[in-house]
């Protein structure tokens, strides 16, 4: 297993969020996190790329426990995350936006910056453009490419669909179905739970800081309860 959560108790100073959250991706896989507003799927990113200090459980990373790693050298061990907000410099140029994403790792910006102009082509054609012009589907491209910039071993994406039209929608679901067939193994948290899964392998769903339901994404989009808690019937 590349990523293993077992028992994770984690949360905001006193308070408790995750009361023992079990989770696993493996290579290869696209694996989401659905469940209603509150239920801690952001919190278990969080505390998975070590932004927040979980209390209680384990978390392996390719065999070595990560639990309380501070984010930058989680980032030298192959892990990247897109938060929900925040995620992009708005200040500054698509280009600089990705160099930002090899800072530690300067003699990798020429070539980070190829492989996300090859994968992402409208953001070469704006490389020059200050990214608070960008449109929102460009610029949740954009927080991905700075993501990828150091060729990541395991992306943790946080809402990628938040806000974007239906046709911006269906074409980041398909880049990240390319992403994770070019090879990274994905654990991305949706609103769109539907979509999610339809894309994903497998998937939790995650409610009250709990796992309440989880497997392949095929058997839970058929299942009677989660469609009726979670799809909208
Ligand atoms: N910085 C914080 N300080 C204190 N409590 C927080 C903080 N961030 C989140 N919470 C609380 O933790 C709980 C879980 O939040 P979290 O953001 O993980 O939920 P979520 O499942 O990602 O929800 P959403 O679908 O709205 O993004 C919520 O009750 C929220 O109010
Ligand atoms: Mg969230």
């Amino acid at each position: 297993m590349l990523l293993e959560l077992r028992g994770v108790i984690s949360g905001y100073g006193n308070l408790d969020i995750l009361h023992g959250v079990d989770m696993e991706v493996d290579n290869g896989e696209i694996v989401c996190i659905i469940g209603p507003n509150g239920a801690g799927k952001s919190t278990v990113l969080k505390t998975i790329f070590g932004l927040l200090k979980p209390k209680g459980g384990t978390i392996f990373f390719a065999g070595e426990q990560i639990k309380g790693i501070d984010p930058h050298r989680l980032i030298r061990k192959g892990i990247s995350f897109v938060p929900q907000d925040k995620n992009v410099f708005l200040s500054l140029t698509v280009e600089e936006n990705l160099a930002m994403g090899a800072y530690t790792r300067p003699n990798m910006v020429e070539k980070g910056k190829e492989l996300v102009f090859s994968r992402f082509p409208s953001l070469y054609d704006r490389r020059d453009i200050r990214a608070c012009y960008l449109s929102g589907g460009e610029r949740k491209l954009l927080a991905i490419g700075i993501a990828l910039m150091l060729e990541p071993s395991l992306l943790l994406l946080d809402e990628p669909s938040m806000g974007l039209s239906p046709k911006y929608k269906k074409a980041l679901f398909d880049k990240i179905t390319e992403i994770n067939q070019g090879g990274i193994p994905i654990l991305i948290v949706e609103q769109n739970a539907y979509k999610a899964l339809k894309i994903s392998h497998r998937g939790y769903v995650l409610d009250m800081g709990k796992n309440k339901f989880q497997g392949e994404s095929g058997e839970l989009l058929v299942n009677s309860q989660i469609k009726k808690l979670y799809l909208g019937g």
